[in-house]
């Protein structure tokens, strides 16, 4: 068992949160002790492990970099001792790209990528998989603005509920979806004369867009046309194939949608069925999109579902190569709360570090490149969820969202709105994640996002 002493309960709780993050594995079984404790600017952290004792005197300033300080030296302590997640040093937030952005800004590339090995105990493969991705998204940054702004939408319904999922979603009921649409629409009609020029990006999200049906889908499309205006770039999930129907695929390309996705998850049926999962026709689906000539179709893979192993996996990551979609976005099991796995607590206790590691040269030598990365919670170790995109097949919409950086307006059950004041920082807002708190209170959702746009120049 890991245990901590330390006085200070914040501080207890946030290197508590680092240790599970970074030992999941070993934290029920291993014996390890950290006492912690502060004297007049001086900290006595002492570590206590199989017998052995080491006390460290650490002067400090502030709280924050001391926290830094005892991070590296656990890690430093227990490399080959222990065996704990190595991928991306001390860091463990969701978004390390933009810890990479604020160090290269006042820094050179190789000053940059020394920082990142000294001072955060990033590995080189890290640290060059960020590199990468920084100057692959860089153009998309540099032409970002304080005006700019993309919409999300959000749509809460799929066929059945897949059990790794924790996303807010909810199984299909004919009734709920037109309630849940009149909402919607409403809300985004509200709004729609807060900005004075057309979003650089749409993305209707989920759950399963495609799921409502197509008139359905056609119906919010209009609105968000005629309340916005149209947008460089349109994405509609679709992901299931499920829910796919030529009249679908027909009238979102009507309608100028240029990105869809169809996500195979795993290519392994089996799998797939055990997960309450239907990839029905995945093939036959996967070519009426391609007849239908949509700018971008993207395939989103899960590496360490049950049942997998390296090599089904490989086998997933090559099929899907194959197929040539021109977006891969490999993520990694992330178990979370309100998932059927979780309930069931099913243990990730598998290192994928080599098959990510596979899949990363793989992708490059077929010419898929990375550029964007996030990392979540309870993932598999060495897990991270890297987007690949052909040459000019970027989703803009992901790296505008992921990497902060302009606006995001969010309509639809539990999305969240971005709004950027002029000094750069960010206010959100967050619809109620309940249906009925939703539609009840959906002129106080209308109100608060207003007021938010409405401060922006202040
Ligand atoms: C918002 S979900 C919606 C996609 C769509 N409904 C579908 O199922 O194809 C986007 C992607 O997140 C990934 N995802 C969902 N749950 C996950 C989990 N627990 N761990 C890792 N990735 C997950 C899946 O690859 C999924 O395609
Ligand atoms: S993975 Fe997609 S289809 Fe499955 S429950 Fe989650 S949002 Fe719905």
């Amino acid at each position: 068992m890991i245990s901590i002493n330390c006085q200070d309960k914040k501080f207890k709780k946030l290197l508590n949160d680092f240790l599970i993050f970074k030992f999941p594995q070993n934290f029920e079984i291993e014996e390890i002790f950290f006492d912690i404790e502060f004297i007049n600017q001086i900290c006595i952290f002492t570590i206590k492990y199989s017998n052995q004792e080491k006390i460290y005197k650490l002067k400090y300033a502030e709280k924050h970099s001391l926290l830094k300080v005892i991070k590296k030296i656990i890690l430093i302590y227990f490399d080959g001792i222990v065996n704990y997640d190595k991928s991306f040093g001390i860091l463990t937030g969701v978004r390390p790209l933009k810890l990479y952005r604020k160090i290269r800004k006042d820094n050179n590339l190789e000053a940059c990528q020394r920082i990142l090995k000294e001072d955060y105990l990033l590995r080189q493969a890290d640290i060059n998989i960020l590199s990468e991705i920084y100057d692959n998204q860089k153009e998309i940054v540099d032409n970002s603005s304080i005006d700019g702004y993309s919409i999300y939408i959000h749509i809460p319904f799929c066929p059945s509920r897949c059990s790794y999922c924790s996303f807010d979603a909810m199984v299909i009921d004919e009734e709920i979806i037109d309630i849940y649409i009149e909402a919607l629409l409403k809300e985004l009609s509200s709004l729609k004369n807060y900005y004075n020029k057309k979003p650089k990006t749409i993305y209707i999200g989920g759950g399963t867009p495609s799921s409502i049906g197509w008139k359905r889908l056609e119906k919010i499309i209009d609105e968000v046309y005629k309340d916005y205006g149209f947008a460089d770039e349109f994405t509609v999930e679709c992901g299931r194939t499920d829910t796919f129907s030529s009249d679908l695929l027909r009238m979102l390309k009507e309608k100028g949608v240029d990105r869809i996705s169809i996500n195979p998850q795993s290519f392994n049926k089996e799998i797939i069925r055990n997960l309450n999962r239907d990839n029905t026709n995945f093939d036959f689906w996967y070519e009426e999109a391609r007849n239908h000539n949509f700018k971008s179709i993207n395939m989103d893979l899960i590496v360490g579902l049950p049942g997998e192993n390296r090599d089904s996996i490989i086998n997933s990551i090559k099929k899907v190569n194959d197929l040539e979609p021109d977006n891969i976005t490999i993520h990694t099991l992330s178990l979370k709360k309100g998932s059927r796995l979780y309930d069931e607590n099913f243990i990730n206790d598998k290192d994928y570090w080599d098959v990510m590691e596979f899949s990363k040269k793989f992708m490059e030598e077929n010419n898929y490149f990375p550029y964007y990365l996030y990392r979540q919670k309870r993932m598999a170790l060495s897990g991270e969820n890297i987007g690949y995109a052909k040459q000019g097949h970027i989703c803009k919409y992901n790296v505008i969202s992921m990497e902060e950086i302009e606006d995001i307006l969010g309509f639809g059950i539990s999305s969240s709105s971005k709004i950027m004041d002029k000094n750069h920082n960010f206010k959100r807002t967050f619809n109620y994640k309940s249906l009925n708190d939703y539609i009840n209170r959906i002129n106080d959702i209308i109100l608060m996002k207003s007021s938010l746009i409405e401060k922006k120049d202040e």
